[in-house]
């Protein structure tokens, strides 16, 4: 697996200190309350794990299916919902957590309804933000680090299904795809 790796972008330690930072800044925003917390399945499942343990709340964690890119490098350009029921948010205060926020749809359309049901306010936190045009109007409340337009696996991120348990972030070299 650490074979098909091109190069490190981002090491374990250095997420692990950046997770400490960005909990820190959740925790001041959410002073004191009971949080609804959305982890995006699949490829929030580490960051949301290494970071939620880091957040002294009272926390209500749900997940959600949500597929765009379908096993391959590109955006599909669709959102597709697999769960049948979404969580109940009506009037509560949402954090959603997704992996990356690349062309925007995923975070967007997630936000879209769950405010179509309800919530009071949703906020956002990713770990990796693509630096690019986003194909709708988007940016996450928190983020881990801002990366270039390349196509990263590792730290939950997977290229068709696999090298999610990298424990840090790469780029996947050219004949492993
Ligand atoms: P959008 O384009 O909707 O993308 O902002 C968000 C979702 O697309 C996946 N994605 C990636 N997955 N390496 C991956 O393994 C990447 O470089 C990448 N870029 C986007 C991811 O599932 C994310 O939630």
């Amino acid at each position: 697996m650490e074979a098909d790796v091109e190069r490190v972008l981002i090491a374990e330690d250095v997420i692990e200190k950046r997770l400490d930072a960005m909990a820190r800044e959740i925790r001041h925003d959410f002073p004191g309350e009971v949080i609804v917390v959305i982890v995006l399945l699949k490829g929030a499942f580490v960051f949301a794990a290494d970071l939620l343990r880091r957040l002294p709340r009272m926390l209500e964690i749900e997940c959600l299916n949500v597929a765009s890119y379908h096993g391959g490098t590109e955006s599909s350009g669709e959102v597709d919902f697999l769960d049948r029921k979404l969580p109940e948010v009506r009037g509560r205060r949402v954090l959603v957590l997704d992996d990356i926020l690349d062309t925007g749809r995923t975070l967007a359309a997630v936000v879209e309804r769950l405010a179509g049901e309800g919530a009071a306010e949703v906020r956002t936190g990713v770990l990796l933000a693509k630096d690019r045009v986003r194909a709708v109007e988007v940016e996450a409340d928190y983020v881990g680090f801002e990366i270039g337009d390349e196509f990263v696996i590792g730290y939950g991120l997977d290229y068709q299904g696999r090298y999610r348990n990298l424990p840090y972030i790469g780029t996947l070299r050219r004949e492993a795809m």
